[in-house]
């Protein structure tokens, strides 16, 4: 349960209040300051793991999605170099994919965050052929758009309480795959739909025709919103 404990930060200069306990990166957002933060969402514990939601607090930089905000702290998120280094980290992430990754019409979050930074396709350098898992009637894998952030399997685990999937490999090879090492369709999979939500870069959507995408990359959340959030049942 969030606190009702408030606390105030200086956010570039402008001082916010958050409840006590909340993240760097929710008190820079609170101020109007959109960052790219690739491997959190609000409701997963976060990981620290991507690197593309540097800020500065107190003059050291951090990872805004794993560090607390505590009162009187000086965060500087809109500084030029800070920017770089964000940019920075999502290109990296961006070089192992294939260009289809950043298709102007492709909708996930991933290449909206390109879009905002000016990273355009030119710099997805990845070769894929990592091939996919169609055996799930409900779920799609594809994974060379697979960035390892793990959204997913938190998503799994600690949302769904399923722990169906893990992650295989090791550095940039590392994908999401089911935790039972075959195919989807034999997984502990409940199709909840829960990866399809939170999956920031479309490497896990629903089976389907591209619906009208030149890019042949299927939407993501937009396809799979129900009146619960992320159940694959459709209500
Ligand atoms: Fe902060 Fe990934 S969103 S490290």
């Amino acid at each position: 349960m969030e606190s009702m404990i408030s606390i105030t930060v200086e956010v570039d200069g402008t001082s916010v209040d958050v409840p006590e306990g909340t993240s760097l990166l929710t008190a820079v957002r609170t101020a109007g300051i959109e960052l790219p933060a690739l491997c959190s969402d609000d409701r997963l514990s976060p990981a620290g793991s991507c690197r593309t939601c540097l800020v500065r607090a107190d003059g050291k930089i951090a990872a805004s999605c794993v560090t607390p905000a505590v009162s009187g702290t000086r965060v500087e998120a809109a500084a030029d170099d800070l920017r770089q280094l964000r940019r920075d980290a999502v290109e990296v992430i961006v070089s192992a994919l294939p260009p289809r990754a950043l298709a102007d019409d492709n909708p996930s979050e991933l290449a909206h965050v390109c879009r905002s930074l000016g990273i355009g396709p030119e710099s997805a350098q990845g070769a894929g052929g990592r091939g996919g898992d169609d055996s799930h009637p409900y779920v799609h894998l594809d994974r060379d758009l697979c960035i390892a952030c793990g959204r997913c399997v938190r998503m799994c685990a600690e949302v769904q309480g399923t722990f169906a999937l893990t992650l295989v490999g090791r550095g940039a090879d590392t994908v999401v795959a089911p935790g039972t090492g075959g195919p989807w369709a034999e997984s502990d999979c409940v199709a909840c739909g829960g990866c399809v939500d939170t999956c920031p870069t479309g490497a896990i959507t629903e089976p389907g025709p591209a619906r009208g995408l030149t890019s042949g990359i299927r939407p993501a959340a937009a396809v799979t919103r129900t009146t619960c959030g992320y159940c694959g049942v459709g209500c």
